[in-house]
């Protein structure tokens, strides 16, 4: 028998109790006469004494031959710790070794297997089953998995199905790249990895499932950061025979179910907003609503007063900081840089302060007078003690970057509690983007997507302008999940086909499954996806993903565990008759 016990589970009760526990050697601690040893497996630490004079001598030179991360079997009695670690729940009693067997032994870990550690994100990368090992990398793959068994159980106990759709598939059109996968048996041509199952989960609906769902992984060849990996998993849905609302209710009522689950936390109703009033009010789509701060448009009063600054920008957009009136000189000027950034884009920075006396102080009192400054006060519902920033230019950029700003002010000021969670439906995203470089209409969610029904004439002749049935999911500024009520009416996908700048040749050859679909009795469906990895790193209160998938990706893609990708032989190559034009890595 390798245990009786595990490394977790001992406590007073078991006094006196003969018992083998197995694990990895944490720490030994020799001090001459006593020897301990902290042993570790997945449900805690237990710690063996030896003793000199009492324990066989033998054992003792065994003991002080041992190393960090041996594994070994102890066999003992349970007694009572002389000096107890109330921060351990096996901290009342010890093992008192009678007899040691090393089970295997080990290098010595290239970095410390603690809580703390020394090792760098690289080094633990490339030795993750060691990282894998710490308690606080484990603990947050024992929430990844609540919160897995957690979906799984509130979805089934709502008709949810869970049915896996293929891997190796067609390219599906998400907006990023796919990762292809060359076909040997039919050579020159490829199978594409799913950027999600968006069009199985539809024909799913065409079968009559009605209500599907999987836990999915997804494969996105595209730029990665702290909230994407080129592998994720999804908590992908689809449901017949309902409303945009009643979407949106279910999958609120999974996320308060999975919130009070996993972190005892009992959220409110979601606010729902359009995408036109959170882009209004927070120059993004996935604003953070754990603090105020929104953006007021100055663009009405703020002109005509010799400012070509002003007079000649689209937009004159400010943020109002409350109690920062002290800013000083320096302050602002750091602030002007950081707006000024490439990734903030903004020209510069204007500036009103509204000191406690009353009195306005500004960085454009040569065009403006105490009276105009007041009113833009007034319009930001600012108050003595407070300080305006304000931004101008072209609308879209502006707002981007009056965004970027509160953000920016709201962690500096630490208004973001971790602890808090402010969920919030974007509703009402446009149907298109216009893309500049390549001249053509881009969907925002996907092809699929449903205009509002009372856009649907415009699909045609004013396709910017069309309103989509989509909707995201945001808390606390993360794009939790997206998803729309779809077109189920094969004319109408292809009046967005065209809109998308396909041939009517184009889509057949493309999507021609699911356009004969819908010939074969398709229901009114509609569906959402919520990023798992991203979930997951919310409810842990972390921002990096990569935390919570136990084998991530770096930032290049790359494995550097498993050293992957990597080169092929070309004997490999030849059987997928693939021949490589040019080896980019050297270049
Ligand atoms: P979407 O593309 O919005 O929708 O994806 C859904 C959610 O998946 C997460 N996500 C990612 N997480 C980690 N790494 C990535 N590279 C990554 N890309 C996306 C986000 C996102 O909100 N088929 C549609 C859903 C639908 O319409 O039902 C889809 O995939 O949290």
């Amino acid at each position: 028998m390798w245990r009786t016990h595990n490394c977790g589970e001992l406590r007073l009760d078991d006094k006196g109790k003969s018992v083998t526990i197995s694990g990895w050697i944490q720490k030994i601690r020799d001090k001459g006469g006593l020897i301990w040893i902290d042993l570790r497996d997945r449900y805690g630490i237990t710690q063996i004494i030896l003793e000199e004079g009492e324990t066989d001598p033998g054992l003792i030179d065994l003991a002080r031959s041992l190393g960090r991360e041996f594994v070994i079997q102890v066999q003992g009695e349970v007694v009572e710790r002389v000096s107890k670690n109330p921060k351990n729940p096996t901290g009342d009693i010890e093992i008192k070794a009678e007899s040691i067997n090393i089970l295997n032994r080990s290098k010595v870990p290239p970095f410390t297997i603690e809580d703390e550690t020394d090792g760098g994100e690289e080094l633990r990368m490339k030795y993750r089953y060691l990282d894998l090992r710490r308690g606080t990398v484990r603990k947050k793959l024992e929430l990844r998995h609540k919160v897995m068994q957690k979906t799984r159980e509130y979805l089934s106990s709502i008709e949810f199905m869970e049915v896996e759709t293929p891997v190796l598939i067609k390219s599906t059109p998400e907006g990023a790249r796919d990762f292809i996968v060359p076909s040997r048996m039919n050579p020159g041509e490829f199978y594409a990895l799913p950027q999600s199952p968006q069009t199985f989960k539809q024909l799913l609906m065409v079968s009559g499932f009605d209500r599907y769902f999987q836990i999915v992984k997804c494969f996105r060849d595209e730029d990665l950061r702290a909230d994407r990996q080129p592998e994720f998993t999804q908590i992908d849905c689809e449901m017949s025979f309902v409303s945009r609302d009643d979407v949106l209710s279910t999958f609120e009522g999974l996320t308060k179910f999975l919130f009070r689950e996993v972190n005892k936390v009992d959220l409110e109703d979601f606010p729902v907003m359009s995408y036109q009033d959170v882009m209004a009010k927070y120059g993004t789509d996935k604003p953070d609503l754990r603090f105020g701060m929104p953006i007021t448009d100055l663009s009405g009063i703020a002109k005509n007063h010799d400012f070509n600054v002003f007079n000649s920008a689209e937009s004159i957009l400010a943020i109002c900081v409350e109690r920062a009136a002290d800013y000083t000189r320096k302050q602002i000027d750091q602030l002007t840089d950081w707006v000024k950034r490439p990734q903030v884009g903004a020209r510069g920075l204007v500036y009103v302060k509204y000191n406690e006396d009353g009195s306005l102080k500004s960085s454009v009192d040569k065009f403006y007078d105490q009276e105009d400054l007041k009113k833009w006060f007034a319009q930001a519902e600012g108050k003595p003690g407070d300080l305006l920033l304000i931004l101008a230019g072209d609308d879209k950029s502006t707002r981007f970057a009056a965004g970027e700003l509160r953000l920016h002010m709201g962690n500096t000021l630490k208004l973001m509690n971790p602890d808090e969670f402010k969920p919030l439906w974007v509703v009402d995203f446009p149907l298109l983007e216009w893309d500049e470089e390549t001249q053509r209409y881009y969907a925002m969610h996907h092809p699929f997507t449903s205009p509002k029904e009372e856009d649907l004439e415009q699909i045609e002749k004013n396709p910017g302008n069309v309103s989509a049935n989509a909707y995201d999911l945001v808390i606390n500024g993360v794009e939790i999940g997206g998803g729309s009520i779809r077109i189920h009416d094969r004319s109408i996908q292809e009046k967005m086909f065209k809109a998308l700048g396909f041939t009517e040749e184009e889509a057949k050859e493309q999507f021609g499954f699911l356009l004969n679909a819908f010939e074969y009795g398709a229901p009114p469906h509609g569906g959402i996806a919520f990023g798992f990895d991203r979930l997951c790193s919310l409810m842990g209160g972390s921002t990096s993903i990569r935390d919570y998938i136990a084998f991530p990706k770096n930032n290049s893609g790359r494995d550097l565990m498993i050293d992957t990708p990597s080169e092929i032989s070309p004997e490999q190559l030849e059987e997928l008759s693939i021949k490589l034009i040019s080896k980019t890595k050297e270049s």
